[in-house]
């Protein structure tokens, strides 16, 4: 054997896989064993365009060089420490530049994953609501079809029945607004037309159950995993308004959206809108050390400093929570954002990444495109086709994710011109083939 070969493993059966079927999996492995820029390696050297930006996270592309040293030296200088009552300085340095790049919030609470940033969001809104005196608001809302990752509570307002049906009951206070995917928005560009209506079930909620038992509403600005459907135009401005009328807390899940997905920092900043509080992670490390986070402003984080000095402000802490290696990566990943100036080439390729992806209207079997910034959507007629391009996409060199009957891509952001191209190219083929 080559000394450069990968060595494939022999037991397929140990690794009980994520979201996977395991049966399908064994039938048909596919393996990755490197990755540099915006391609991946199979162990038999062939290289595949990362379409999928790992899963909507490395947003700086693989194998930034400057990312990999500052988690080498953090590993060899400190390894761990944990941040109960006691700090160490490169957690507190991380934390102060993710805050600088999300005006309009002043603290982070940090976590290691999107799930676990969900269910910390909505743990500060039911507890800011419980410090102001008005504990009675225990309803927290979401939306159907939405993706807010797999923990309890993320599982509660999330919208996707397939993740619940194993389940049982979750979180008894849990009410859903319905989803902004109409038929009548298809082949839309951007945000679509139709839609800012659905803003008025958050107002049914109210009227139903009172605006004094509500805490907080939760929302993907653009939902992402569970089909990518950009907001409505009018849509979150009109929850804003909802909101604030009513004293909920507005929660924007930006796991997928946060860092440079947009072309600026962070979707809201692209709509304009300020949330309460906003959940974070994947890009936050361009996904190469678990990290999340959940923003919180002023006003929220305040509400948390009228007990006891000597008690903590939140009972509610991860053993990682700004592990020393996650904050070296965030800050080397915050430093690549700005000098590699990722954000910038995301808003200048997205319109090469929306004329590609719509130039694929009218291949027989597309029913619908939809983009916004640098993600985007081919929806196909069902599941099996849908995961059938998939695999064909996967032979001809270009990796996919296929959710339900659309193909969804969020590639990184350091993506040219050409490599768009060559996607598009990809596609027309496996799509027509
Ligand atoms: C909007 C959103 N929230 C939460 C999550 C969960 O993140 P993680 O898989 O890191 O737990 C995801 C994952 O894709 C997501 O898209």
């Amino acid at each position: 054997m080559p000394d450069d070969a990968v060595q494939l493993p022999n037991d397929l059966d140990s690794f009980w896989m994520p979201f996977t079927s395991s049966r399908a999996f064994k039938d048909n492995p596919r393996f990755l064993s490197g990755a540099n820029g915006a391609y991946y390696t199979t162990p038999e050297g062939r290289q595949l365009i990362d379409g999928t930006g790992g899963l909507w996270c490395s947003n700086a592309g693989h194998g930034v060089d400057r990312i990999t040293r500052a988690i080498q030296a953090q590993a060899a200088d400190l390894d761990f420490a944990h941040t109960f009552g006691q700090g160490h300085p490169i957690a507190f340095q991380a934390a102060s530049r993710l805050v600088d790049l999300a005006e309009g919030f002043d603290h982070v609470f940090l976590t290691n994953s999107g799930s676990e940033s969900v269910d910390t969001a909505l743990k500060i809104a039911l507890a800011y609501h419980a410090a102001r005196g008005d504990g009675q608001r225990r309803i927290l809302v979401g939306r159907q079809k939405a993706y807010h990752g797999i923990n309890f509570g993320g599982l509660s307002v999330g919208g996707i029945g397939l993740n619940k049906g194993q389940f049982g009951q979750l979180y008894p206070s849990a009410l859903h607004m319905r989803h902004t995917l109409l038929p009548e928005n298809a082949f839309s560009r951007g945000q679509p037309d139709h839609g800012a209506h659905l803003a008025e079930d958050l107002t049914g909620i109210i009227e139903t159950h009172g605006a004094h038992a509500v805490a907080a509403v939760i929302v993907e600005p653009m939902a992402g995993a569970g089909g990518v459907f950009p907001p409505p135009k009018g849509y979150l401005e009109r929850l804003r308004e909802i909101c604030d009328q009513h004293g909920i807390l507005l929660i924007f899940d930006e796991v997928i959206t946060g860092f440079g997905r947009l072309g600026t920092p962070f979707c809201y900043q692209h709509m304009g809108i300020q949330p309460d509080l906003m959940t974070a992670a994947k890009g936050m490390t361009n996904a190469t050390v678990p990290m999340g986070g959940v923003f919180a402003t002023a006003k929220v984080r305040d509400a948390f400093l009228n007990g006891p000095a000597a008690m903590p402000d939140l009972f509610h802490g991860y053993t990682y929570s700004g592990h020393p290696l996650a904050a070296a990566a965030a800050i080397a990943t915050m430093d690549t954002y700005r000098d590699d100036r990722i954000f910038e080439n995301a808003k200048a390729m997205a319109p090469h990444f929306e004329d590609m992806l719509h130039s694929l209207n009218g291949v027989p079997g597309v029913v619908d495109i939809r983009n916004f910034g640098m993600v985007g959507a081919i929806q196909l007629e069902t599941p099996d086709a849908a995961r059938a391009a998939y695999a064909k996409a996967w032979d001809a060199g270009l990796i996919v994710r296929p959710i339900g009957e659309s193909l969804a891509m969020s590639p990184p952001l350091i993506l040219t011109e050409q490599q768009i191209s060559d996607i598009g190219e990809i596609l027309n083929t496996v799509l027509r083939g």
